[in-house]
C-alpha cells in the first residue's frame, strides 16, 4: 500500500484521531472494548478507499476524514458482531473482544458502534452517503443472515455462495468507494463505476479471506486456520473441491462437516482433498478475474497517482497474507 500511504498516509492518522474522538462514552466499558478493537491494527482498507475514491473525484474538503472513520466504525462493529456469531477466539492476532469480555459486551458495545455511526453521518448531513452506507448496513446483515441459513450445506452452490459474500463484505467496500465519489461530486456514471470498482474489489477480498482461512500463516493472517470449517462455513475453495470429487470423498467431507467437536486432522483431511482438486488455485484465480474486472471500471478516469495507488490497493487485495 505504499502508494495510497504516500497520497492519504496524514488523512490516515487524522481518522485514527477521529476515531478515538467519535469513541467518547461516558460508560467506561465502551471506551474499553471499543478502544481495544480499533487500536488492534486493522489495515484500514475501506477508509483508505474512501479517501482515495473522494481524491480521485477531486475532492479536496474536511468531510472525508470523519466520513472514513464512519465507515470504520461501521466494520468495527460487524466484526465484534461476527466473531459472537463465528464463535472466534482471535482477532487481528490478539484474543477477540468475545474472548475477552464476553458475548454481551461485545454485542452490546457493536450496537453502540452501529448506532453512533448513524450519528455520525447524520451529523455529516448528505442524504446520498447515509442512504449508500445505511443501504450497506442493511446489506450486510442479511448477508450474515443468508450464510446463517447456508451452514453445513453440501449443496451450496458458486452462486449462492458469492451472493453472500456480495452482501456480507462486497457492498461495505463499494459503498466506501461510492462515498467517496458522492463527497466529490462526482457524476452518476463516475459514482457507478467507483461502486462497481469496489464491489468487484470486495468479492475478491471475501475470496481471498476464504483462500487464508485454509492456508495462511496463523501468525501472519492474525486468524484462526480452518476456523471457516469448523463452523461449517462452505466456501469457494470447498465448493469446487465437492463438485471434483468422488462419492466416498464426498461422505468423508460431509461427515466431518457435520462434527461437533472438530480435531486438527478432520481439517488436515479436508485440505489434502482442496489442494488435491485445485480449490485454492480456482478460488484464487475468481479473485483474479474480480481485480481485472474491477481495474477495468477505472478506465473512464485519467491517469493520476491516485488511480495508481487504486490500482495498487485492488492488486494488494488478491497478493495479500494478512
Ligand atoms: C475482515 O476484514 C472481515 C472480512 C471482510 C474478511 P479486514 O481483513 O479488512 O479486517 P481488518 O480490519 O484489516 O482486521
Ligand atoms: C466477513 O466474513 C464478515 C463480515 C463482513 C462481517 P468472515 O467471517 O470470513 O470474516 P473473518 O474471517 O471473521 O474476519
Ligand atoms: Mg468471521
Ligand atoms: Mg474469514
Amino acid at each position: 500500500m505504499q502508494l495510497a500511504l504516500a497520497l492519504i498516509g496524514e488523512d490516515l492518522k487524522q481518522v485514527e484521531l477521529q476515531f478515538r474522538k467519535d469513541l467518547q462514552s461516558d460508560v467506561p466499558l465502551i471506551r474499553k472494548v471499543g478502544e481495544y478493537v480499533l487500536s488492534s491494527g486493522g489495515k484500514r482498507i475501506r477508509p483508505a478507499l474512501l479517501l482515495l475514491s473522494a481524491r480521485l473525484c477531486g475532492y479536496v474538503g474536511k468531510r472525508s476524514v470523519p466520513l472514513a472513520s464512519v465507515i470504520e466504525f461501521i466494520h468495527t462493529a460487524t466484526l465484534l458482531h461476527d466473531d459472537v456469531v463465528d464463535n472466534a477466539h482471535l482477532r487481528r492476532g490478539n484474543a477477540s473482544a468475545n474472548t475477552l469480555w464476553g458475548n454481551e459486551a461485545s454485542v452490546l458495545v457493536g450496537d453502540f458502534l452501529f448506532s453512533k455511526s448513524f450519528s455520525l453521518m447524520v451529523a455529516d448531513g448528505d442524504l446520498n452517503i447515509l442512504r449508500v452506507l445505511s443501504g450497506a448496513t442493511t446489506t450486510i446483515a442479511e448477508g450474515e443472515v443468508l450464510q446463517l441459513i447456508g451452514t453445513s450445506d453440501l449443496e451450496m452452490t458458486e452462486e449462492r455462495y458469492v451472493e453472500v459474500i456480495e452482501s456480507k463484505t462486497a457492498i461495505l467496500i463499494s459503498a466506501a468507494c461510492r462515498s467517496g465519489a458522492i463527497l466529490g461530486g462526482a457524476t452518476s456514471a463516475q459514482e457507478e463505476a467507483l461502486g462497481q470498482f469496489g464491489m468487484n474489489l470486495g468479492i475478491a477480498f471475501q475470496l481471498m479471506d476464504d483462500t487464508l482461512d485454509y492456508i495462511a500463516s496463523e501468525e501472519q493472517f492474525g486468524k484462526s486456520i480452518g476456523h471457516d470449517l469448523e463452523e461449517g462455513k462452505i466456501t469457494l475453495p470447498l465448493i469446487r473441491t465437492l463438485s471434483l470429487c468422488n462419492t466416498d470423498e464426498r461422505a468423508d467431507i460431509a461427515e466431518i462437516v457435520e462434527k461437533e467437536l472438530f480435531d486438527p486432522d478432520d481439517f488436515a483431511r479436508v485440505l489434502r482433498y482442496v489442494q488435491q482438486y485445485g480449490g485454492i488455485e480456482y478460488t484464487i484465480e475468481a479473485a483474479r478475474r474480480k481485480i481485472s474486472r474491477g481495474k477495468e471500471q477505472l478506465a473512464s478516469f485519467p491517469d493520476s497517482p491516485v488511480k495508481e495507488a487504486l490500482i495498487e490497493l485492488a492488486d494488494y487485495t488478491v497478493s495479500r497474507t494478512r
